[in-house]
């Protein structure tokens, strides 16, 4: 079997090397099977119009159906044809000879040919996507709704800084994975266009009906400009950046269950399954997937950064530089894929240690700012003023009566005992607990309003 494109223009043979350096069979894995359904929907399309006489095309659907039902055989990815589009037409050529098999590809090119399949493809990964971002939504609102009392520090800088609970900080994540959920349902919709029919760049002269083929692919519509159909590859770059955006998330989480399964912390313990242990440290425990996890949003990153890189210099309109911009996509997708569903289980099987949470709440004067906003609220000091005066407690290593009524005439020449402060009330305004119950409005912590964010974000999903 030889390379049929070759043999009109060019002449010699070629190189192992040389053939696998230009090939695209590896990432051509991905759209094999839709290349098939691509050609049913052009040979119907052909059909349709009169273009093909009815024996052809019912001799090249059958050969097409039992490609599809069979999987296309491994002649058709060597590398010597470079792609699967080419491999595909010439192993179609050789079983049914090139009366036939040498009519599908009238009217289309394989640069219309390769969008139309990339573009159903990744279709494909984003729904998928999706569907475990939704899941991992789910399990992230079930563990939360479990939490709304389960008081845990808040940290900015990674200091302790004010008390918050579990639940708020899971619904914190589930957040941002429903704005990462988002920019993959959005970027659907532009990739959701079909090219079939744009052929090399020019379109054709054969009277195809591209709403048809469009229609029979599932997508939404044709794409309108042939050029543009086939140079685009922003839909690339847009999924690519989404996946990113999303990995970015993923890794800042498994970043917090690192350290939340250090001895330091002890916030958490992950599930065994989650862990790895060492060749020589018999104790050791290693949070190694949340690691992995982390280190793939790099990757991801990654991906995006070559694809642009790749795309940016391009002239109107395909350039065989979009081949190499493809295995990047789907590196990308695919990473996600993999980590969506495994963050999933590593939470839901998380054991959280709700009692060192409690005991850390308190820790580094985290309810300094209530203390500051009583003092304000309850005795009528401009906030800036308590500020101060609480700092400079602070400074002295104690919040008691005595340390805060001598604060406040260092730092601010007033007396609190004067003002009515007592050791009850403050006492009352440093526990976590009250801290996190006064903090009710709309998107705050205290579990009504968290019991809010809750029921909001499972009408959501
Ligand atoms: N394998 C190529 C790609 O992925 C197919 C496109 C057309 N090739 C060509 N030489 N015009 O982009």
């Amino acid at each position: 079997r030889t390379d049929q494109i070759r043999q009109g223009r060019l002449s010699g043979e070629r190189s192992g090397d040389l053939e696998h350096f230009l090939a695209s069979m590896d990432a051509d894995r991905w759209i094999a099977e839709v290349d098939l359904l691509v050609d049913m929907a052009h040979l119907l399309g052909l059909s349709r119009q009169g273009i093909i006489e009815e024996a052809p095309a019912r001799a090249l659907m059958a050969a097409l159906l039992d490609l599809h039902d069979h999987g296309l055989p491994k002649e058709a990815f060597d590398e010597r044809f470079e792609d699967i589009h080419a491999g595909k037409e010439a192993y179609l050529i050789d079983r049914v000879g090139e009366d036939v098999g040498g009519r599908l590809h009238m009217g289309r090119s394989r640069n219309d040919e390769v969008a139309t399949c990339v573009r159903m493809r990744l279709k494909e990964e984003i729904i998928a996507l999706v569907r475990s971002l939704v899941d991992l939504r789910q399990t992230l609102l079930s563990v939360a709704a479990a939490h709304t009392k389960t008081v845990m520090p808040g940290f900015t800088h990674l200091q302790h800084a004010q008390p918050t609970t579990l639940a708020h900080y899971l619904l914190a994540y589930e957040q941002a994975f429903s704005r990462d959920t988002a920019r993959l349902r959005e970027a659907y919709a532009r990739v959701d266009v079909s090219p079939l029919g744009s052929a090399a760049f020019a379109s054709t002269g054969f009277p195809l009906d591209r709403n048809y083929t469009a229609a029979l692919l599932g997508f939404s519509r044709p794409a309108q400009n042939s050029m543009d159909a086939v140079a685009a590859r922003d839909f690339v770059i847009e999924v690519l950046a989404a996946a990113a955006a999303c990995m970015t998330t993923v890794s800042r989480l498994c970043e917090e269950l690192v350290l939340w399964s250090t001895a330091f912390v002890g916030f958490v313990q992950l599930d065994d399954a989650y862990c790895s242990s060492s060749s020589i440290m018999p104790q050791k425990k290693n949070p190694d997937v949340a690691e992995i996890m982390r280190a793939k949003a790099g990757s991801v990153a990654g991906e995006l950064a070559a694809a642009v890189t790749i795309v940016k210099g391009l002239p109107m309109s395909y350039n065989r530089d979009l081949q190499e911009a493809t295995p990047h996509l789907w590196r990308g997708v695919e990473a996600v894929r993999q980590s969506i569903p495994l963050l999933s289980g590593m939470i839901g099987s998380a054991a959280f240690n709700t009692g060192r949470m409690a005991a850390e709440a308190g820790r580094g004067f985290s309810t300094a700012t209530e203390l500051a906003d009583v003092l304000v609220r309850d005795y009528g000091l401009p906030f800036r003023t308590a500020h101060r005066i609480v700092g400079r407690a602070v400074r002295h290593g104690s919040l008691d009566l005595a340390t805060l009524e001598g604060a406040a005439r260092e730092a601010a020449g007033l007396s609190v005992v004067g003002l009515g402060v007592t050791q009850e009330r403050i006492d009352a305004a440093l526990d976590p607990r009250h801290a996190v119950a006064v903090r009710s409005i709309v998107g705050g912590p205290a579990p009504a309003a968290v019991a809010v964010q809750l029921s909001e974000q499972n009408e959501l999903l």
